[in-house]
Formats: C-alpha cells, sequence, structure tokens
C-alpha cells in the first residue's frame, strides 16, 4: 500500500529533459568529453555537439567531470538503537546524501530482535517512500532466524530486496547466534542473495567491556580497547568459516583494519565468495581521535571503531589494488549535545556512528584522488560502479550509458572548501571533520533526470525517490 502511495507521488512530478554539455565524462573502465542527452529519466544519448532542442533544460558542465551517481552501500536513516533514535529522517538525510553526490542509499533495515522481519520491512518502507529525495533500496536485517522468520524473508526478497544484514556483535540487540547463521546462510544461498554482516565477536566485546568498567575505565577512548582488531579478525573468520560450509555469497561491512583484511583474504584465496567494504571514517581518521578529552572522543565513538593510523595505508593500498571492493559510510547520526552523553559515564552505552554521508564523495576525492592513492576510474568505481554490480543494480544505476538512469554528478575538482556543522544538510549538530579543507564537490546532481542540487545547493524533490526493486544474483 505504501508503495502504491509513493508512485502516485512520484507520477506527479515528472523530470524535463535535460542537456550536459561539454563535461568530461568519467566511469571505470572510459574517460571522454561529450554531451549528453536525457529523457523519461534515463540517459537516451551521448554524442559529441547536441543542439539544444527547445523546451529542455542545458547545464553547461565545461571543466567539469561527469561521474555515474554515487551510492552508498551502508547506510542507517531511521534507526532505533542504543535507546535512542539516529537523527536524520529521509528528507534530511537524502538532502545531505545529494548535496555530497549519493544518488542511491542502501539503508540496514534492522528491527529489534523481538519484531517481525515483514513488519520491520514495511516500517522502514514507510519511513523511505514519500520522504526520500534521492532513490533507495534495503539490506534486510536477519536479527534472529527461525521458521516465521524465515517464510518472512522469502516474502520480502519476492518484494526486491536481493540482500540480507546480519551482526555477529550487539549481544541481545541485533545480533544472532550460530544455529541462526547458518540457517540463514543455507538460506541466501538458497535464494542467491548475499549476505552483508558486521563481523566482531559479540562475547569478547562483552568480557572486556565488562573488565574496563570494573578497573573504571569509562571513558569513550576505552571504547577501541574493548574491542581490539582481534576482536573483529575473529568475526571474519567465523563468518568466512560459514560462508565456506554453506557456499552463502557474503560481503563484509565495515571492514576496518589489517587483521581483518587478512582473514578475509585468506578465505577469498580458498575459495570463499566474499566482497569487501571499508568506510571513508576508517580512511581518514584514527582512533587518536576517540582519545580526546572532555568526553570530545564520544563524537568518533562507532564500531567496529577507529584504529591506529597505520591501518590507513593498508585500507587505501586494499581498494587500489581491487582486494576491498567498496567505500561507504555506514551513516549512524546521534547528536553530541544530548545523545553521545548517554554513556557519559560508561562509555558502551554511547551510541555508536559517525556520521558521513554527506561527506564521502568530497573526502574520499580530495583524499583518494587529489592526494595521488587513487585514480579517478577506481573512484568511481568503489563509490558506484562495484557497489551497483555487487547489489543487483547495474545497469540501471553505476553507469553511463544509454538506458541507464540519468542519475549524475556533475562535479567541480576546482572548488576548495571547509568542512562545517553550521553548513552541513546532515541533521546533527557535529561534524567530525570540522574545519577540514575539501578539494573539489559536485556542483549538480541529478536523479532519473530531475536536478537535484545545482551550484552545491539542493534543489530536490522529498519524494521523488524510488525504492528499487533487485532481483537475487548470487546463485552458483
Ligand atoms: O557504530 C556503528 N557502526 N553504528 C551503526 C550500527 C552498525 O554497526 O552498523
Ligand atoms: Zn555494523
Ligand atoms: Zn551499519
Amino acid at each position: 500500500m505504501v508503495v502504491a502511495g509513493v508512485a502516485r507521488v512520484a507520477s506527479r512530478i515528472s523530470s524535463m529533459p535535460l542537456l550536459i554539455k561539454h563535461g568530461e565524462i568519467v566511469t571505470p573502465d572510459s574517460r571522454y568529453t561529450a554531451d549528453l542527452w536525457c529523457e523519461g529519466e534515463t540517459i537516451t544519448r551521448i554524442d559529441r555537439d547536441i543542439a539544444p532542442p527547445p523546451g529542455a533544460e542545458v547545464i553547461d558542465a565545461g571543466g567539469k567531470y561527469i561521474f555515474p551517481g554515487f551510492i552508498d552501500p551502508h547506510v542507517h536513516i531511521y534507526l532505533p538503537f542504543m535507546g535512542t533514535l539516529a537523527k536524520d529522517t529521509y528528507e534530511t538525510g537524502s538532502k545531505a546524501a545529494l548535496v555530497g553526490g549519493t544518488t542511491t542509499l542502501i539503508e540496514m533495515c534492522c528491527p529489534a530482535r523481538g519484531d517481525d522481519a515483514l513488519a520491520g520491512f514495511e516500517t522502514w518502507m514507510t519511513q523511505a517512500a514519500g520522504r526520500s529525495a534521492c532513490d533507495f533500496t534495503f539490506h534486510m536485517g536477519v536479527t534472529k532466524f527461525d521458521g516465521k522468520t524465515e517464510g518472512q524473508l522469502r516474502e520480502i526478497v519476492k518484494r526486491g530486496v536481493s540482500s540480507f544484514k546480519i551482526f555477529l556483535a550487539y549481544k541481545g540487540a541485533f545480533g544472532i547466534d550460530d544455529t541462526e547463521l547458518y540457517r540463514a546462510l543455507k538460506l541466501a544461498r538458497e535464494l542467491g542473495v548475499i549476505v552483508t554482516a558486521h563481523c566482531e565477536n559479540e562475547t569478547l566485546v562483552a568480557e572486556r567491556s565488562k573488565e574496563l568498567l570494573a578497573a573504571g575505565k569509562t571513558d569513550p577512548g576505552q571504547h577501541h580497547e574493548s574491542r581490539p582488531p582481534r576482536v573483529e579478525a575473529e568475526g571474519v573468520h567465523h563468518l568466512m568459516t560459514f560462508a565456506e560450509l554453506t557456499g552463502a555469497a557474503t560481503y563484509i561491512v565495515h571492514l576496518s583494519c589489517q587483521e581483518a583484511l587478512d582473514e578475509a583474504l585468506a578465505a577469498r584465496r580458498r575459495g570463499v565468495r566474499v566482497a569487501i567494504e571499508t568506510l571513508i571514517q576508517y580512511l581518514v581518521l584514527d582512533k587518536s581521535c576517540a582519545e580526546r578529552p572532555d568526553f570530545e572522543g564520544a563524537k568518533y565513538v562507532m564500531s567496529p571503531p577507529l584504529r591506529d593510523k597505520r591501518n590507513q595505508e593498508v585500507l587505501w593500498n586494499g581498494l587500489r589494488d581491487g582486494l576491498i571492493q567498496t567505500v561507504a559510510t555506514d551513516h549512524a547520526p546521534f547528536d553530541f549535545a544530548n545523545q553521545k552523553p548517554m554513556g557519559r559515564d560508561d562509555f558502551t552505552k554511547i551510541p555508536n556512528g559517525i556520521p558521513a554521508l554527506e561527506e564521502r564523495i568530497n573526502l574520499l576525492h580530495t583524499h583518494g584522488v587529489k592526494a595521488g592513492r587513487l585514480d579517478l576510474h577506481t573512484f568511481v568505481n568503489v563509490a558506484s560502479t562495484q557497489v551497483a554490480k555487487t547489489f543487483g543494480l547495474f545497469p540501471r544505476k553505476g553507469a553511463i550509458q544509454p538506458g541507464a538512469d540519468a542519475d549524475l554528478v556533475i562535479f567541480d575538482p576546482a572548488y576548495r572548501g571547509i568542512i562545517s556543522a553550521k553548513t552541513q544538510s546532515m541533521n546533527v549538530d557535529y561534524s567530525a571533520f570540522e574545519g577540514w579543507p575539501i578539494e573539489g564537490r559536485p556542483s549538480a546532481v541529478t536523479v532519473r533526470g530531475q536536478v537535484a542540487v545545482r551550484d552545491g545547493r539542493f534543489v530536490g524533490t522529498p519524494g521523488w525517490g524510488r525504492f528499487l526493486q533487485r532481483e537475487p544474483t548470487h546463485f552458483g
């Protein structure tokens, strides 16, 4: 019902024909200058010197790159978590995404363990449909697994969700046990669904946290002591064992360190089907941020935690060499003023998350491309095309070719700016990157042919975003 309602909203809005001239088109395997003609929500022609027809909107992209719309494969917009609710809504979150060049969101649909999967799916759909200005889809959280849930998961896959999400962490909240893990992976294998996974050993986290608190170590800097790299590596090793024995296709979310990467690569070498995601936060921030005094470190508490700086080069090299497939944000915004302080006297109660949805692309360009760590093609691949391929969206998304959705980012590499919470669109009261310079930004962004950002400013339409149905693609 909800989806039908959205179709009604969207059908009242239409995109006028659009001509984008003189831009330098960059995809993972090509780079050339041409004009783009978009009509009826898709790219219909790519050519030299297309004459502007009457009635069309024309954008001059001279001196700018044109990238396929970026896709964030791991965000939380609606997230009841750790006794509070993440701050963004689909109105604010999709606006922030678009200003930052992200035209498709893949959100983790995370019903509580006590809730039905299908009811959870419908709740998340209600949050997004009719509100989102950009397109969206979900990874379906499997937060328990029994006969009833299995039937509901089959139904959710039929409705167009072809990826699951499981948590090996968050004991008592989203975490599942090994029997559930085994059965969920077997179902995924049967249905051709890829399983995304948060990998940390929850028993180790719980025991180490108790020990630290008992020793009076309560500050935000203890968070990373409670879940060191080996805790994540053990989670990856565990998932890889289950993936090997079930044959399921897996995707490790938010991989943060060398130890975890080594486990994933060892499994891949023996034939386990595994793709790897890292986050922009792990590429540019390190654990010293979470050690800042006066509770400032709470701004940087997330799980897995920020790591020792040496891991940054490991992750950049992993992206460059194709060992790591994607860069996400795991966007999870909690205010510093009145949500992070829930854990002022106990680091285990600090709501986990570092907001970054708006800044992912600008930071990846600044610290990846401009710093000489990634070439432009790899940049586009890890933040758009490879995401689309992994999650059954390609070539509708992640491509610049006739027939693809006209999701385009006209990116000005000459722009220079400073990140600040005062000017951001994300609905949260701080920026983890306050005062950081950026080199380049999206100057215009389109979603299925409709201009959603002009001169760096949001001009889109809440409700224009559509739920993207995806077919299972991971059989065999
Ligand atoms: O700290 C994090 N990552 N917060 C969001 C929930 C999750 O684990 O993805
Ligand atoms: Zn997670
Ligand atoms: Zn997450």
